[in-house]
């Protein structure tokens, strides 16, 4: 798998992302042998950079962030020459800028003497989305459907209407198989996994269904605060930033019904499904199966941090959250009366996402009541990071002369099992794009169902004053009206996957 002769221009070129995330996973791309020979990267942005310049700005972010780190001598010296930088003011929008690229492209096809691939990647603030989109549509080779492809970063709008004008403008501009809405959780291995886990096994899926389902956790636990994206986060929050996009695609993954191919559309059909099939709340829906929370000041891991409300860039009395859990309830067949509680947040206990499908205990007739004492149901939990495994919990014997059971687990630890390093996200993600296969992309109809999932809860909280805020404390679990909200129906969080056999589970 190689791509072909491919350029790629990357709006927001001098910017943070590129830096951290999009230079390593193509110059990871490229050790791996992925890219084409001709192969060219832009990175497009108003400082001054030479490519000299540029070049060892990207090499920083290789030794900072890349998997595989160089010291400027190794392989980033013959890909650093196929990396260059074009100082533009694409917010301008004006023809004369964009001819830049045009001039680019037209060079490198004459060098390379073949029609090369052309990837645009705004890696920009949503404000320049259509600014950049329209200046991308003047570039003659754009004109070229199937060769030209445009990805999109999140946000990918802030409420369902502007999500639509937003693919309605881009809709009037590109083909929508042109159009890739990244969404990094769908790069990530394990929730690959997810697919191949389900539908690659016979043992699964024939009680993935609420005869065996007693419910599904979703947790997006972050250990990190807003850091210095206050300005941004204040107008977003844990629901937009983290449950719309990430959460929900995974709870798909969990949920969808078996694809007849592979195929891009018929996956993403699949998933749509799942998306149209939950339930919307009402105003008094909303109280009764979502909590909203916000972090106060506190203590993380030995250092003092601030209140949100104290962070640069936010409200001093802002009613932004900054850590929100839902029971989603998905009203099809095979998920009816399974509740999905979903919850994310930011100065959590731990970082970790985690995903346990909690099976129904089993009946226990035979078995002697102190036996059935410390009887726990099967759990399957997949653990998307920091580790990434699978483990199976189920009753054992305890070793001795009585009958006495106890919850043991089987664990598949990708790292021991396989000896290869995994790709990061964006490494996965920009090769999908670059080779065009757009499965791991969102759809424009799918980001709006998303978004009409979501938009009661969050007409629902603009309607009131909120909970009094701040309501949970740096390194907790969050507020404990999300405790209450699962511990009412019965059940308890899964906080983190145990970390060795000998744990208490
Ligand atoms: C981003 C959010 O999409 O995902 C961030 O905007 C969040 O607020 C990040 O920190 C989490 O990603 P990951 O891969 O570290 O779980």
């Amino acid at each position: 798998k190689k791509t072909n002769p491919t350029i790629v221009f990357i709006f927001g070129g001098s910017g943070d992302l590129n830096h951290r995330k999009l230079t390593p996973a193509l110059y990871n791309l490229y050790v791996d042998g992925f890219l084409n020979d001709q192969f060219k990267v832009y990175g497009l942005g108003r400082t001054d950079y030479t490519d000299k310049k540029y070049r060892d700005h990207l090499l920083e972010g290789i030794q900072l962030f890349s998997r595989r780190k160089d010291d400027g001598k190794g392989p980033w010296k013959e890909f650093s020459e196929k990396v260059h930088y074009l100082k533009m003011d694409a917010g301008a929008g004006t023809a004369e800028e964009y001819s830049i690229l045009d001039k680019a492209i037209q060079e490198t096809e004459k060098e390379w003497k073949v029609e090369a691939d052309v990837l645009y990647y705004l890696s920009v603030g949503p404000n320049l989305f259509p600014i950049i989109a329209k200046g991308i549509s003047t570039i003659k080779s754009s004109h070229k459907e199937d060769k030209t492809r445009i990805v999109i970063e999140k946000p990918f709008g802030h409420d369902l209407q502007t999500a639509m004008d937003l693919n309605k403008l881009l809709a009037g501009l590109f083909q929508e198989d042109q159009i890739y809405r990244i969404d990094h959780y769908l790069g990530k291995e394990t929730v690959q996994n997810i697919l191949a886990l389900r539908f690659a096994n016979t043992l699964f899926e024939p009680i993935w269904n609420n005869k065996y389902i007693d419910h599904v956790q979703i947790t997006a636990a972050e250990t990190v605060g807003v850091e210095d994206r206050g300005g941004y986060y204040d107008t977003s929050g844990a629901l937009r930033d983290m449950i719309q996009n990430h959460i929900l695609q995974v709870l798909c993954m969990v949920a969808m019904e078996a694809p007849v191919s592979f195929d891009a559309n018929e996956i993403r059909n699949k998933k749509t499904d799942v998306l149209k099939a939950i339930k919307r709340y009402t105003n008094e829906e909303v109280k009764e199966n979502v909590v909203r929370g916000q972090y106060g000041a506190g203590w993380m891991k030995g250092s003092k941090v601030n209140a949100y409300r104290e962070e640069k860039g936010v409200d001093p009395n802002s009613a932004t959250e900054t850590y929100a859990a839902v029971k989603f309830q998905i009203d099809n067949w095979r998920w009816q009366g399974v509740p999905f509680y979903v919850r994310s947040g930011k100065y959590l206990a731990e970082k970790t996402t985690l995903i346990t499908i909690h099976f129904k205990q089993a009946p226990n007739y035979a078995f002697p009541a102190e036996a059935v004492d410390a009887w726990r149901p099967n759990r399957l939990t997949l653990t998307i990071q920091p580790e990434n495994d699978v483990r199976l919990l189920f009753q054992a014997k305890r070793p001795g002369q009585t009958m006495s059971l106890n919850p043991v687990e089987m664990v598949f630890n990708y790292a021991d099992a396989y000896n290869e390093p995994q790709p990061e996200a964006y490494e996965t993600l920009l090769l999908d794009a670059m080779m065009g296969n757009s499965t791991q992309f969102m759809r424009n109809d799918q980001v709006e169902i998303a978004w009409k999932v979501v938009m009661p809860i969050l007409d629902s909280w603009n309607s009131k004053v909120p909970v009094s805020f701040p309501n949970y404390s740096p390194g907790s679990w969050g507020p404990e009206e999300a405790d209450a909200l699962i511990a009412k129906d019965g059940r308890s969080w899964t906080n983190s996957p145990t970390k060795s056999s000998k744990d208490k589970l």
